[in-house]
């Protein structure tokens, strides 16, 4: 029963939401989303998926938890194309038993069966493993967040280098532990970059499209929720990914980023074998980096971080945030922070 009054809820949320961003299209149902034979198109998909804003969310009458979320944003964010209109024959309102039973296909990971067109490069998220500009150094940080964040944030910001910070949702902590909202807050607040690293640090590759996609909105939400932003770059786990990974990715308006250059230090190197790795790159002097780092480890906060930060300002690289070093956007929006409760969970 609250499965199908969270179904409704949120159904009436994308439309409310759907109304607002596509002004021309007032009429936007939810018959008509539930009974369009096409697939709809990545404007729907994302100004659908991101009407949850927090103001939205606290207005609704029952507190919705971070599964309930998470698992309607797979429903909305799903690129199948919908096949259940016979289901939903009436103009809305429409009732919690045809969303439910609109719902079952929506969740489906059948595969893309062969007479729908193949996708083209064009909705596939972009990926990338390089910064584009010249002379700069991307330091980004994984799998927080985590006890040595306000640390990372100390020493960057003393140095005048801005950091990426690639958050987990649920890792070495929950995101939603007080301790943890307030080191994301600090790094933000410092200047300092916020992305995801998907929810729960698996495979993405080894996923169906619901698991995919809830696995990304879970930190986008988190994020939107603690710091106000919607990040605009994800980092799939291990660095694996596949083509519905990028097709999720696109949809979900995030571009994918790799790295060029590892510290190593999750890795199991020690931090003199992570500094000597920074040293012979430095070294070759390539026109930019993208280098990865986890903030999980002592050692890297107190040794390898001061080692890398000080001999690539010595060899005259500007030390940028990721967004910087590309010259792209940081977050597909930026909004105000929500106010915790009993939904904001792990
Ligand atoms: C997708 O994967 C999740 C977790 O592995 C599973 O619970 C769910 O049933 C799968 N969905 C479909 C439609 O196969
Ligand atoms: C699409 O991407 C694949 C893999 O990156 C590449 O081999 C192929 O040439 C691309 N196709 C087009 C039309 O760009
Ligand atoms: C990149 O920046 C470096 C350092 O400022 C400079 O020496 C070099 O000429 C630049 N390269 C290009 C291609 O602009
Ligand atoms: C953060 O740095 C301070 C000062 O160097 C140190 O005393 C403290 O132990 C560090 N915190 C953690 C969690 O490592
Ligand atoms: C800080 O870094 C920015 C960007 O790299 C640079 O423009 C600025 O001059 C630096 N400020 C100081 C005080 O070093
Ligand atoms: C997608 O992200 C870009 C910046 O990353 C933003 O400008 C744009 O508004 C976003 N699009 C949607 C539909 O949210």
């Amino acid at each position: 029963m609250l499965a199908k009054t969270t179904i409704f809820v949120i159904a009436s949320l994308a439309i409310r939401g759907s109304a607002k961003t596509v002004s021309h299209d007032r009429s936007m149902s939810v018959n008509r989303l539930l009974s369009s034979s096409q697939p709809l198109s990545n404007d729907q998909l994302l100004s659908t998926s991101q009407s949850l804003s927090t103001e939205q969310l606290s207005s609704t009458i029952q507190p919705l938890s971070t599964d309930q979320l998470l698992s309607s944003s797979e429903l909305l964010s799903t690129s199948q194309p919908l096949s259940t209109g016979r289901h939903v024959s009436s103009s809305q309102p429409v009732s919690t038993d045809q969303l439910l039973s609109a719902s079952q296909p929506l969740s489906t990971s059948q595969p893309v069966s062969t007479n729908q067109p193949v996708p083209s490069n064009a909705s596939l998220a972009q990926l990338i493993s390089h910064c584009t500009v010249n002379n700069t150094v991307a330091l980004t940080f994984d799998d927080g967040p985590y006890l040595y964040l306000e640390n990372i944030t100390d020493i960057l910001s003393a140095a005048n280098v801005t950091g990426t910070f690639f958050f987990n949702g649920n890792n070495y902590d929950c995101i939603y532990n007080p301790d943890e909202m307030q080191r994301v807050q600090y790094a933000y607040d410092h200047g300092h970059q916020v992305a995801s690293h998907t929810w729960s640090h698996k495979n993405l590759a080894k996923m169906n499209r619901s698991r995919i996609s809830s696995e990304m909105a879970g930190v986008e939400l988190a994020l939107q929720r603690i710091v106000g932003v919607v990040p605009a770059f994800t980092r799939p786990p291990y660095g694996d990914y596949n083509e519905l990974v990028q097709r999720i990715a696109y949809k979900r308006n995030q571009t994918l980023v790799l790295w060029d250059f590892d510290s190593g230090d999750s890795m199991g190197a020690t931090a003199a074998e992570s500094k000597s790795s920074y040293a012979k790159l430095i070294a070759t002097h390539p026109s930019t980096i993208l280098a990865l780092n986890h903030e999980v480890y002592k050692t890297t906060v107190d040794q390898i971080l001061p080692f890398a930060i000080s001999k690539l300002q010595a060899a005259g690289y500007n030390l940028v945030s990721l967004a910087e070093c590309l010259n792209m956007p940081a977050y597909n929006s930026q909004g105000t922070r929500g106010t915790p409760d009993p939904t904001w969970h792990c």
